[in-house]
């Protein structure tokens, strides 16, 4: 057996120690906490380190404000930045969050040259552009959580309206991680039934729009952003990776050529194994779902280009 994984948090905020506790709790390995804020990520670290012997759980948790502390890790989480407050979206992020996300893929090129890298922080598709041109990474080794969130949104819409068990539905979302985001319920399944069969259009339009503003609906009712589901919809992509599961799933890789996309990170179906993103996955859309993938990915592009007209990327 080899050494036990090492799993980096980047931002030990709402997101990063969620991903700490779920990463602890699936024993995928030992858990570096880092943050900016003084003593915080230490404290928190030690709680959760305090909770692994009350489930029995075998990793162990440690808080850092000093990136050298994410040396030689096999999988890098960035959650750092700052999330969204009620009436803003995403991309109102951009400019904040960059300085934040450069910083972090800086070191990470440093301290973890080796590593996977799952991006989390807001505004997603382009925050992972960015640090994947830091880094200077292989595109296999760079990745950004979406595509599993909003999936599990749509899932968790379709066993509201159905009244079914979770875990008999799938769902599949692609696009950027935006309003403009593309559910598809020819791919949306209740144990092999696709939902167009189960539920009327009108109502599931209604689900997808649901979906589409999904985060923004929590985002007003708690004042900031969800994230519960978006920390276990990481840790699925650091499970994948870590026992080379082959599974996939929607996420943020860069396209070149797939889809019609073009040097753009963008939300599309992933085959995540050993080797991060082994493969993206190309299968059959109609021309509207096309072309609306094409769109999300677009206004991606348009953030990317923001961010070199500021010298973020050259
Ligand atoms: N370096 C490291 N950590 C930083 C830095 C920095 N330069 N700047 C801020 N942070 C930390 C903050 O101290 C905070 O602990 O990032 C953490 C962010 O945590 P929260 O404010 O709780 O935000 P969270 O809900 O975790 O969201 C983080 O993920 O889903 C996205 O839109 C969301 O971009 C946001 C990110």
């Amino acid at each position: 057996m080899g050494k036990r994984p090492k799993i980096s948090v980047i931002g030990a905020g709402r997101v990063g120690e969620h991903v700490a506790l779920f990463c602890a709790i699936k024993e995928l390995g030992d858990v570096v906490l880092y943050d900016i804020v003084e003593n915080m990520p230490q404290g928190k670290a030690l709680d959760l380190y305090q909770t692994m012997p009350l489930g029995g759980w075998d990793s162990k948790i440690y808080g850092t404000n000093d990136y050298a502390d994410i040396a030689d890790s096999d999988i890098v989480v960035i959650t750092a930045g700052f999330p969204r407050k009620p009436g803003m979206s995403r991309d109102d992020l951009l400019k904040a969050n960059a300085d934040i996300v450069k910083t972090a893929a800086e070191n990470v090129a440093k301290y973890a040259p080796n590593s996977f890298v799952i991006v989390v922080t807001n505004p997603l598709d382009a925050m992972t552009q960015l640090a994947w041109h830091v880094t200077g990474f292989p595109k296999n080794r760079v990745m950004g959580q979406a595509g599993n969130l909003d999936s599990a949104r749509f899932c968790a819409f379709i066993s509201m309206e159905l009244n079914v068990s979770v875990r008999d539905v799938q769902a599949l979302v692609l696009g950027g991680h935006g309003d403009d985001m593309v559910p598809l319920p020819k791919y949306t399944v209740v144990n092999g039934v696709t939902v167009d069969q189960l539920i009327p259009q009108d109502r599931l339009q209604a689900l997808i729009e649901r979906t589409r503003f999904g985060g923004g609906e929590i985002v007003k009712l708690l004042g900031y952003s969800a994230y519960y589901a978006p920390a276990l919809a990481t840790v699925k992509m650091v499970e994948a990776i870590l026992k080379d599961q082959k599974s996939l799933q929607a996420c943020a890789a860069l396209c070149e050529g797939e889809y019609g996309i073009n040097g753009v990170y963008c939300g599309v179906p992933c085959i995540l194994g050993a080797g991060g993103v082994e493969k993206i996955v190309e299968i059959q859309l109609t021309k509207e779902e096309v072309e609306a993938l094409q769109a999300s990915a677009g206004r991606v592009k348009g953030l990317v280009d923001q961010l070199k007209e500021f010298g973020y990327i050259k």
